[in-house]
């Protein structure tokens, strides 16, 4: 399976905001629309954002605050990956996976030195993946209680 990630433009907007979570996993992530918001309304927080094709076929959104000025707990950063979602019909087949590694290696690039992120804790939440994927706790909470990860890229 090929992975592409590619701008969010008027062509593919509506495909992002078709992606569809599994019941229950809204409590883990925000969707696309939210996303959109966000962006929008924190430009400070240097929304950069990009729709997952797998063979073609959209199956994951991921956000992330590019080179950011870190302020946080209102914007972490310089390197933040801000939202993951992968749609509930691709999920467990490697797309997640495939996502953080381009983002990693494009960050790499630009001179990020780790990739933070934030999860949910509880259930069936995504700790597992992160952790999977080398990503280890910071030992920091953010004040809605999420638990900070940071993936180390040197
Ligand atoms: C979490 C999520 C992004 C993972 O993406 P995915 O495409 O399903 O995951 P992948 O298939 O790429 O899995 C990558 C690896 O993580 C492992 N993994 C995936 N989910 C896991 C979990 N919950 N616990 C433990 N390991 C897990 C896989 O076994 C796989 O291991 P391998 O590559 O060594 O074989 C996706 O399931 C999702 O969007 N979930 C709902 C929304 C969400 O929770 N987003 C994250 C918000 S912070």
């Amino acid at each position: 399976m090929r992975v592409e990630l590619v701008p969010v433009d008027d062509g593919n907007r509506e495909q992002a905001l078709a992606l569809a979570l599994g019941p229950g996993q809204e409590r883990f992530v925000a969707s696309v629309a939210q996303s959109f918001d966000d962006a929008e309304q924190h430009p400070e927080a240097r929304p950069w954002m990009r729709l997952a094709l797998a063979d073609g076929v959209p199956a994951g959104f991921v956000m992330l605050s590019w080179d950011a000025v870190p302020d946080p707990p209102r914007v972490y950063g310089p390197w933040f990956l801000w939202r993951l979602l992968v749609d509930v019909g691709a999920q467990g087949t490697g797309v997640g996976r495939a996502i953080i590694e381009q983002v990693a290696a494009l960050i790499r690039e630009q001179g990020a030195t780790e990739l933070l992120t934030s999860y949910v804790p509880g259930g069936d939440g995504p700790e597992g993946f992160y952790r999977r994927l080398g990503f280890e706790p910071t030992g920091e909470v953010d004040p809605d209680g999420e638990i900070l990860l940071r993936l180390p890229l040197v």
